[in-house]
């Protein structure tokens, strides 16, 4: 996919103030800056510049970083750079923010050649918007019986299409897979660090990239310019099950026989995670016994929405995610001082400090988990049909379930094709608006496009803002917006306070295990800046990502109810979840959650106070590590 030869340099700028975005101020200490100097090495960029004629310093290339995790990882070699940097200056990683394209990532996996998409030399042209929208996305399954089977006959004749076609379903499959599964890099002269399409702002646009070349290279293949890719339209009550076009048969092309089973024909539980307490799924066909249980699950997936789309998402970085480059203060000293303090204190690896927006940490990560296979209690070996993981490991909860597998079920795109009609229907009927930033709307990705002569095609962030410049559209006459006023309710009467009873203050780092529940009470409230949103920072959260990995955050719940709480309930902030993936080197992985919590308060009736209590309700079985105590800030 991206060019072999991409980088011409080993060197870059470290830190220009005139060339640094206003919104990552510099502020490097004076010790930081002689530390740098000393580490300065000799210039060997092309075209003869060096450090001491145009005014900057040069830094190894590994240095220059996108991103939090980008600043903790580059700075492995140089502890002492780090603490101070990160010390002096918690937002210092910010001003290293880079725009992803090719020559910033790279497929390169020395080896095994699989999957890395094939690589070709053939040059890259610049998207061009299409002139008409042709294409108008259906409801999957709302499908007539014509259109069924012309989406079976073109995921076909994909399938059919030779491996070595990057246009090939198993080449897509692959797309996916090196994109999430520690495949791709940040910089080709750095191999130790993934990139990862997931757990950022870099989530919606890349993945609307992605069907956006899979649903042309369908029609490309029955002939038929107008094809759609159909929804899955998890969020309306008649879509909330595997539509009916995936499953009928072995024969079927749209089938794929690693889901789980028991979901089969059973209605969607859209913030679902196996838990130890998962009860038995309740089936699609509504029946007399079933009603009450049934219509409470379809209401909470009605509120799940509400609560992805309004309640939660009032503004990019809440519903797309933060940048790359976060622009919250990691503070990986204090991390791992507080790790050494333990004594069973793991090494922290910094591999993934970015955090989702409510569109990626939603519905989308709970369709996931419920579509994949479970986790086989006894481990998961490679003769249970598991999958290898990038980190030479098998993975069972494919293919759904595991991001390197995901895109091997077909359903993964019709899936896809509803997160994506999800952010369509924020950014046009809900009035959302994407980032301002350079960095996001020139982030640029490269895909290929066309299955007979296939050639590389640079997009854009800015180029697939508004999906009509690639040609379709959503059809929304039936599938009205059956969530719009899903508003939650009260979970427990007001004025009962959370911590009643339970005074006394957790320890930090604690471990969050199922069947716990965590009150961390008396969490102060800063006085709300103007033009700034309330943001609930939770940082430092060490999971291991082979697992199911889910925390629900309350404010203000007692301790008794807080087993019973949901997106239904007013009281929910929000959830820490991610879809199970690869150790990316070995190592647990450190992320953390920022939610904004305006709405919550404003409905407790907790605006004004000086201090909230804040309630961690873990849902999964695997241990989390949380090592700081969750702040409010302004942001
Ligand atoms: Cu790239 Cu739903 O994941």
């Amino acid at each position: 996919m991206a060019s072999a030869n991409a980088t011409s340099s080993l060197l870059a700028p470290a830190i220009s103030a005139a060339s640094t975005p206003s919104a990552c101020p510099s502020t490097l200490s004076k010790k930081a800056t002689a530390i740098r100097r000393r580490r300065t090495v000799s210039c060997r960029a092309t075209g003869g510049r060096s450090d001491r004629d145009d005014g900057l310093l040069w830094l190894p290339r590994r240095e220059m970083l996108t991103g939090l995790s980008g600043v903790a990882a580059g700075l492995v070699g140089y502890p002492d750079l780090a603490a101070i940097a990160l010390e002096a200056n918690p937002v210092e990683s910010c001003r290293r923010g880079e725009k992803v394209n090719e020559k910033l990532v790279e497929c390169s996996d020395p080896n095994r050649n699989f999957p890395c998409p094939p690589s070709s030399q053939i040059p890259i042209v610049d998207f061009k918007k299409e002139s008409t929208v042709k294409r108008i996305r259906k409801a999957a399954h709302l499908l007539d019986k014509e259109y069924q089977e012309k989406y079976k006959e073109a995921v076909g004749k994909m399938r059919a299409l030779p491996e070595s076609n990057p246009l090939s379903f198993a080449a897509q499959a692959a797309v996916h897979e090196s994109y999430c599964d520690g495949h791709y890099r940040y910089d080709p002269t750095e191999k130790n660090r993934p990139f990862d399409v997931h757990f950022s702002w870099i989530f919606a646009p890349w993945h609307r990239m992605y069907i956006y070349f899979y649903e042309k290279a369908l029609g490309q293949l029955i002939g038929d310019d107008t094809f759609a890719l159909p929804f899955w339209n998890w969020d309306a009550p008649g879509g909330m099950a595997i539509p009916a076009v995936f499953k009928d048969s072995f024969a079927n092309p749209l089938y794929d026989p690693y889901r789980d089973m028991k979901h089969r024909d059973a209605l969607i539980d859209l913030d679902f995670i196996h838990t130890p307490a998962t009860t038995a799924p309740i089936p699609f066909e509504r029946t007399p016994d079933t009603a009450a249980a049934y219509d409470a699950l379809v209401q909470k997936n009605l509120n799940t929405i509400y609560y992805q789309q309004i309640r939660g998402a009032g503004g990019p970085r809440a519903y797309l995610g933060e940048k790359l480059c976060s622009e919250a203060s990691f503070r990986v000293k204090e991390i791992n001082e507080r790790s050494k303090r333990r004594q069973d204190g793991p090494k922290i690896k910094v591999s993934s400090a970015q955090s989702q927006g409510t569109l990626e940490r939603m519905a989308h990560t709970a369709v996931h988990v419920w579509a994949g296979r479970e986790n086989p209690k006894g481990g998961c070996t490679l003769s249970s049909g598991a999958v290898l993981g990038h980190d030479g490991k098998p993975h069972c909860a494919n293919d759904m379930g595991f991001l390197g597998s995901a895109g091997r079920d077909p359903l993964f795109y019709s899936h896809h094709a509803n997160v994506d009609r999800m952010w369509h229907i924020w950014s046009t009927k809900l009035g959302g608006k994407g980032f301002d930033d350079p960095e996001w709307l020139d982030a640029s990705f490269v895909f290929y496009d066309d299955v007979e002569k296939p050639r590389l095609v640079r997009m854009k962030f800015r180029d697939v803002l508004d999906s009509s410049d690639l040609g379709y559209t959503y059809d929304e006459s039936e599938a009205a917006l059956p969530w719009i006023n899903s508003t939650p309710t009260r979970l427990s009467p007001a004025g009962k306070g959370a911590a009643a009873g339970s005074k006394a203050a957790p320890e930090f780092p604690l471990t969050l295990t199922s069947g716990q529940t965590v009150v961390v009470s008396g969490v102060a409230v800063p006085a709300k800046q103007p033009g700034k949103d309330l943001v609930l920072l939770i940082e430092g959260i060490e999971y291991d990502p082979k697992f199911d990995n889910k925390f629900d955050v309350a404010i203000n719940v007692p301790k008794e109810d807080a087993s019973k709480l949901g997106p239904q309930h007013i009281e929910y902030a929000g959830s820490f979840s991610a879809v199970p993936s690869s150790k990316a080197d070995g190592g647990t992985l450190l992320g953390k959650i920022t939610l904004f919590v305006d709405g919550v308060l404003d409905d407790l009736g907790a605006a004004g106070d000086a201090t909230v209590d804040i309630v961690l309700v873990p849902r999964t079985a695997e241990k989390i590590q949380i090592y700081l105590p969750p702040t409010i800030e302004n942001a």
